[in-house]
């Protein structure tokens, strides 16, 4: 008997394994041969890509802004060194020169965001002079003949919508539905492309289940639920401008950051284990919600969730790919957390803790072709402040993105994650993103070494 439980135990193990191995195996390519070239289309989009907290100053009104000034239960500030976002790159008041500097990068596209703190500073009341701003924006990059691509929503909300309860209440969704159709009709006469929510993951895991982003709760359950709130707000928002004048002629889609997670030991079905809850959580609810309308996850006395909506199905005009990192994950139990990040030996590491790997670039793709809808990598870049990889990453990467395009993905256009250097959320300005450095004192910009991989190929 206690042998044929074993063996039974043994055979359903091995099983489970060689499954797993066999259906999620982790992609390596031998860099040092000679690589096939690859041709992009002429109507690839290329493009830069900033957020309006990071990058603009002044913002006064949001919840990032009460957060840079919180400690946490032991007194330690909430940003890195009490960093704080202040003037950030000045880019509300420099946005002429800078779209001088898209221009000399030779992309056509610039993706920023709005900050709705800024345009609607109390409930309903919307600000003329920030939506002024924003349609100067628009046109000095029109005039260049830059196409503007709009962020509504990223990671910032004003300080009225968290006091009502943020994205953590569903009725909450129709006051950030009428900012979108606000801001829509001011602009969709000149913007074509519109990115509804920004990471809805990253938001909901960050400040709700690690609790370095605002508010700063612990709680897997919620943040589920909240990252839920942000897929319906996304769909909702799709149908109210697709009805708006405008409407069919934009493209309007979601932005969503994949993760790839690998165990740590490949034959250990608790490291499986936890990547498959991991990515299940965090990359696949957002395919299966898109590409069927249905939310459902149920890993008792973790997370529970189901939500079915059919109509939302397929609404997004184009999936918005945002690319970082790869983490290998090994079982442990720590409070909430059922797992460690690990990093291998053989990793090339960026300044932020992701490992550098092209090829879970390219695995992204392949994952979310499912939802068969042209792919846009909204952002891809690396924390480099020493700038001795940024060369490297950006020609493997773009390499990996091209080669899932020869095998026939539907990627359109690709934004390089930032501009320049910027207020990097609970890091504060210490990771330097940047194509483009920035003094903080002077505010002078100056285009890095390694950037001019990405100058040259965009040429080419
Ligand atoms: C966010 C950016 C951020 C970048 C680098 C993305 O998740 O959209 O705002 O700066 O990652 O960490």
């Amino acid at each position: 008997y206690v042998s044929f439980i074993v063996t039974l135990f043994f055979s359903v193990y091995m099983f489970s394994l060689v499954y797993l191995i066999l259906k999620y195996p982790e992609t390596r390519w031998s860099w040092d041969k000679e690589r096939e070239k690859i041709k992009l289309p002429d109507s690839f989009i290329w493009g830069t890509a900033t957020a309006s907290h990071q990058v603009e100053g002044g913002c006064t009104n949001n919840n990032w802004f009460k957060w840079e000034s919180c400690k946490d239960k032991g007194g330690k500030p909430r940003i890195k060194d009490g960093q704080e976002a202040g003037d950030a790159c000045n880019h509300w008041n420099l946005y002429k020169e800078d779209i001088e500097l898209i221009k000399d990068l030779g992309v056509n596209h610039y993706r920023f965001s709005l900050e709705w703190s800024k345009i609607e500073p109390t409930r309903g009341s919307y600000s003329q002079s920030a939506l002024d701003h924003y349609s100067n924006v628009i046109d000095e990059l029109i005039k260049s003949d830059v196409v503007p691509v709009l962020t509504l929503h990223h990671f910032t909300n004003p300080i009225w919508f968290d006091d009502l309860g943020g994205f953590e209440v569903e009725d909450n969704i129709e006051i950030f539905e009428s900012f979108s159709e606000k801001v829509f009709s001011e602009f969709s006469d000149r913007v074509k492309i519109w990115c509804t929510i920004n990471e809805p993951a990253v938001y909901s895991v960050m400040g709700y289940f690690q609790g370095v982003f605002p508010p700063g709760r612990k709680n897997p359950q919620l943040a589920t639920e909240v990252m839920k709130n942000l897929l319906v707000a996304h769909t909702r928002v799709y149908s109210k401008l697709k009805a708006l004048p405008n409407g069919e002629s934009s493209r309007i889609g979601l932005v969503k950051n994949i993760m790839q997670f690998d165990p740590y030991r490949r034959w250990n079905l608790m490291d499986w284990m936890a990547c498959r809850i991991s990515s299940s959580i965090y990359n696949e609810i957002t395919l299966s919600y898109l590409n069927d309308g249905e939310i459902s996850v149920n890993y008792p006395g973790f997370v529970s969730l189901k939500y079915t909506d059919k109509e939302a199905a397929g609404k997004t005009d184009f999936f918005g790919l945002n690319y970082y990192s790869h983490v290998h994950l090994k079982f442990k139990i720590n409070g909430t957390d059922f797992f460690e990040n690990k990093y291998l030996e053989s990793d090339t590491m960026t300044d932020m803790p992701y490992a550098i790997y092209p090829e879970g670039l390219y695995r992204a793709i392949k994952l979310v072709e499912t939802l068969d809808k042209p792919i846009i990598i909204t952002e891809n870049g690396i924390a480099d402040d020493k700038d001795d990889r940024r060369e490297l990453f950006i020609e493997r990467y773009i390499y990996a993105m091209g080669r899932a395009i020869k095998e026939g993905s539907k990627v359109e256009g690709y934004f390089y994650w930032s501009l320049m250097d910027n207020f990097e959320w609970a890091e504060g300005y210490d990771m330097k993103f940047g194509l483009y450095s920035v003094d903080f004192k002077t505010q002078k910009r100056k285009l890095r070494r390694g950037s001019k991989a990405f100058v040259d190929l965009v040429k080419s």
